[in-house]
């Protein structure tokens, strides 16, 4: 099969995981119409062509919370990614630190903390939930700097988990689910060698250490809906502020009112993002509601984004818009499902080549030139506020 894209990785995942695992991956909440919209909305912003700028070599470093990357992308948290290849979260943080970048581990990864940032030199991110659980959390955060984590990326918006429709149609929940999987995986037999067989422990790995008895995968989304916190507030996360000596950064901001919030409380930085189109359905797109949450804040601290990224011009417009880098997703997970660690590492190629094309034809050497005269006025923008 040729590879030339994400979109190709996603149809080579498509193939090789049973399909409790690619629509977990692929899916949304709901109708999914968030997640088809930050995809639309951000291919809709028109880049502005401009030629014959003798831009020559471009250069892609750019700096995120005083670490180098030598392009402005990090890998997005994403539960369960050692589901999707072999330790899954291992060979993604050893392709990332290859390229340059950093690397997000999920609290909810199947390999913990201690696992990924041993088999990897440069330090990884850390994401973490509002759980009930206030131990784990502390538990977490010591294991986490212990190992050299010195970024946390906490994720705000998910204090109940919004509905997956196709969770309950895949086998990931719902009826005889537990079989439903073991038939998927029997029809799927590279994935079950590599993965389903030679993969294990398949077990939540921090929150295990943690309780000292295997979560499994079974009691995933039961162990998701049972200690998530709906009644989370600002004033919970002061502890957090306290307990974490490192950078700070809050994932699931679409609303400048917000991000003023975020200022004050103190965050180092914010992720512009709707949770891939996972939680809300129906909310604004990154793409849409970016621009105003950057202008409210931008100086006071470092805006990302993440949300339907699926391309180095992805990242350029979202840039364009006003984040300082951008979080990738699913489309890593695809790559590493299709080809492991080198499938990741090819994709962050692509992403790279991609950009340096469309900074050449916008007329931008360096990250610091891409700006929102980067992009076209006109029906690209049309309507996202952008003054
Ligand atoms: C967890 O954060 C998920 O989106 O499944």
């Amino acid at each position: 099969m040729i590879i030339s894209s994400a979109g190709d990785y996603r149809a080579a995942a498509k193939r090789r995981l049973p399909p409790f695992l690619f629509h977990y991956i692929d899916g949304g909440a709901y109708e999914e119409v968030t997640m088809r919209r930050n995809v639309r909305d951000l291919q809709a912003l028109a880049l502005r062509q401009r030629v014959l700028g003798g831009v020559g070599e471009v250069d892609l470093a750019t700096k995120l919370f005083d670490e180098d990357l030598k392009l402005p992308v990090v890998l997005a948290p994403v539960g369960l990614t050692g589901m999707y290849a072999r330790r899954g979260e291992v060979q993604a943080a050893r392709a990332a630190a290859g390229k340059g970048v950093p690397f997000t581990l999920s609290s909810v990864s199947v390999c913990p903390i201690e696992e990924v940032q041993s088999q990897v030199a440069r330090p990884i991110w850390f994401q973490l939930y509002v759980l009930k659980d206030r131990g784990f959390m502390r538990n977490v955060l010591e294991r986490a700097w212990a190992a050299g984590v010195r970024r946390l990326v906490f994720t705000v918006d998910m204090p109940v988990p919004g509905a997956r429709y196709r969770d309950a149609h895949s086998g990931m929940s719902g009826p005889f689910a537990a079989s439903r999987r073991m038939l998927q995986a029997v029809c799927h037999p590279r994935w079950a060698w590599e993965v389903g067989l030679w993969g294990r422990p398949h077990d939540l790995g921090n929150i295990s250490t943690y309780l000292g008895h295997r979560i499994q995968l079974a009691d995933y989304i039961g162990w998701l809906g049972n200690n998530f916190d709906p009644a989370i507030g600002w004033a919970d996360l002061d502890w957090i502020r306290e307990a974490w000596k490192g950078t700070m950064i809050l994932k699931g901001i679409l609303d400048p009112a917000d991000a003023r919030e975020a200022v004050r409380f103190g965050a180092d930085g914010i992720v512009v993002s709707n949770h891939g189109g996972r939680q809300l359905d129906g909310v604004l797109s990154s793409a849409r509601a970016l621009p105003a949450v950057a202008d409210a804040v931008q100086g006071d601290l470092t805006v990302l984004a993440d949300s339907g990224v699926r391309s180095g011009l992805d990242v350029v417009r979202l840039i364009a818009e006003g984040a300082r880098g951008v979080l990738l997703g699913r489309p890593f997970v695809y790559a590493l499902a299709a080809a492991g660690e080198r499938g990741v590492a090819h994709l962050l190629d692509l992403i790279a080549g991609e950009m340096r094309v469309a900074m050449t034809l916008t007329g931008a050497r360096r990250i610091a030139d891409i700006s929102r005269d980067s992009l076209a006025a006109g029906i690209g923008d049309a309507g996202f506020g952008m003054g």
